[in-house]
């Protein structure tokens, strides 16, 4: 039990500062943008309760594990796992899992960076009223004028890359925390406005029941898919939420802390769901709409309330907002382990590593556009090949990303930071970090993380292999 480390990066003044920051990281695009189009896609309901069951069994106690293991090394996740690996007389390379995680932020970065950039092109439409009275095939219209434009989706692209590298190389506490403690209730509120706004439209009980309606016999194929989303929403299996544990004052519960930041961001995407859906089946739009969703439906919402393109104005400004929160937690897992291991000055890495996302960013940008032909991993007769241009199946450069991040990568981090903590770090060591305010449920805890939530993990990528 030897060895208490310190961060060279600073410590917070308190453990709401980690709340407010962690909350900040898990709500995001995943929960208004990411989760409502997934229910749609993968049908609702079934969907939904495996989502909610992945969050529970293994979202949660990875979640606060990784916690637990950035608080005990108090570096970054690569250096982190290697000193505790090595305080634990175990190898070095359990760092990889961290590495891996590392890449997988990036990757995501790369993709949010654009999406969240939809949002900055939206503010701009509701500050110019683009959206009175709108309909729709208009919404539909006005999404996909923004998609299929090349130059306009790298403006914002950059515009919002280039915010998040600032507000990372300023370094972030003080301004993140004063202004997280306004915008997050803030957005809370205008989804409770949207959703007063889905009561009105006499289809919010069709909503209801699509996102809680299941049979048990509806096994959904989406079971990957809502498993990898669980991880995406909470951030976990790639070391942002450790980074923040690593930044958390010695005295705080980590258990109380973790499971409030879990139960918010679950809140909210279930509030956003709720929000949207009555609106999508009271424009008659189709439930299964894909990444473009809240990009259509919302608007009407906004077009045809009173005040409603000023409230669309304030509800999209707070969902860059959220954007940049969750943004900024993917770069800082790169950036502390390059300033450990360099000593160059903090915004100079991060100025290369927002390049590097910048250009892999520019792969989705084109993929809704000039590139949406070139599909990656297209199987067909002939078997598998790596790109085809045109064909039916396979996966646009975008939803690569995506898949190798959601499905693959993100799990399998958490997977390994999940044995990491389980089952080599010491019992006792995690037992006086988690410092549960209940001490009676450690044993359940324990359990969910040494057995559950690997074996869930396991279970699923088996299932994924099998079909
Ligand atoms: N949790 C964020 C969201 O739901 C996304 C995220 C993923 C953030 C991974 C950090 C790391 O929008
Ligand atoms: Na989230």
């Amino acid at each position: 039990m030897a060895n208490e480390n310190v961060s060279i990066h600073g410590i917070w003044a308190s453990r709401w500062v980690f709340i407010l920051a962690a909350t900040g990281s898990a709500v995001g695009l995943g929960n208004i943008w990411k989760f409502p189009y997934m229910a749609g896609v993968y049908g609702g309901g079934a969907f939904v309760l495996v989502y909610l069951l992945c969050i529970a069994l293994i979202g949660l106690p990875i979640m606060l594990a990784e916690t637990v293991l950035g608080r005990r090394g108090r570096q970054s996740p690569v250096n982190t796992l290697r000193s505790l690996a090595v305080q634990s007389a175990a190898s070095p390379r359990w760092s990889w899992a961290a590495m891996m995680g590392m890449i997988a932020a990036l990757l995501i970065l790369s993709f949010y960076s654009v999406v969240a950039g939809w949002s900055l092109d939206y503010i701009i439409g509701m500050g110019r009223g683009e959206f009175a009275a709108i309909d729709g095939p208009g919404a539909g219209e006005r999404f996909n004028g923004l998609t299929a434009d090349p130059w306009r989706l790298t403006l914002w692209h950059s515009l919002f890359m280039l915010v998040t590298a600032f507000i990372i190389a300023r370094g972030v506490v003080a301004g993140l925390e004063r202004s997280l403690r306004i915008m997050m209730p803030m957005l809370f509120v205008l989804l409770v406005i949207l959703l007063g706004y889905a009561l009105t439209t006499g289809h919010f009980m069709e909503g209801v029941e699509f996102l809680f309606h299941f049979n048990l016999s509806e096994v959904p194929d989406g079971i990957l898919a809502a498993m990898g989303h669980a991880f995406f929403t909470l951030s976990v299996g790639v070391g942002s939420i450790m980074v923040f544990g690593a930044y958390m004052p010695k005295k705080s519960s980590i258990g109380s802390t973790v499971i409030t930041v879990a139960l918010l961001d679950t809140v909210v995407a279930l509030t956003a769901g709720l929000a949207l859906f009555p609106i999508v089946f009271a424009a008659g739009l189709e439930p299964g709409g894909g990444p473009g969703l809240m990009f259509v439906t919302l608007p009407i919402a906004f077009g045809n309330i009173a005040m409603g393109q000023v409230f669309g104005f304030i509800f999209f400004v707070l969902v860059a907002v959220a954007a940049w929160s969750s943004a900024i937690s993917m770069l800082e897992p790169a950036v502390a382990y390059w300033v450990e291991r360099s000593g160059r000055s903090r915004a100079q890495i991060t100025g290369c590593i927002a390049l590097f996302c910048w250009v892999v960013g520019l792969g989705t940008v084109l993929s809704f556009n000039v590139l949406a032909d070139a599909k990656f991993f297209v199987r067909d007769a002939l078997g598998w090949h790596l790109i085809q241009w045109g064909a039916e199946g396979g996966k646009t450069f975008f939803e690569l990303v995506d898949y190798l991040t959601s499905r693959i990568m993100l799990p399998l981090g958490g997977l390994l930071f999940a044995l990491f903590a389980g089952w080599v770090l010491d019992r006792e060591v995690f037992r006086a970090e988690l410092g549960l305010r209940y001490p009676r449920l450690f044993p359940v805890v324990y359990w969910l993380l040494r057995y559950v939530a690997p074996v869930g993990v396991l279970i699923v990528f088996a299932s994924e292999l099998l079909k």
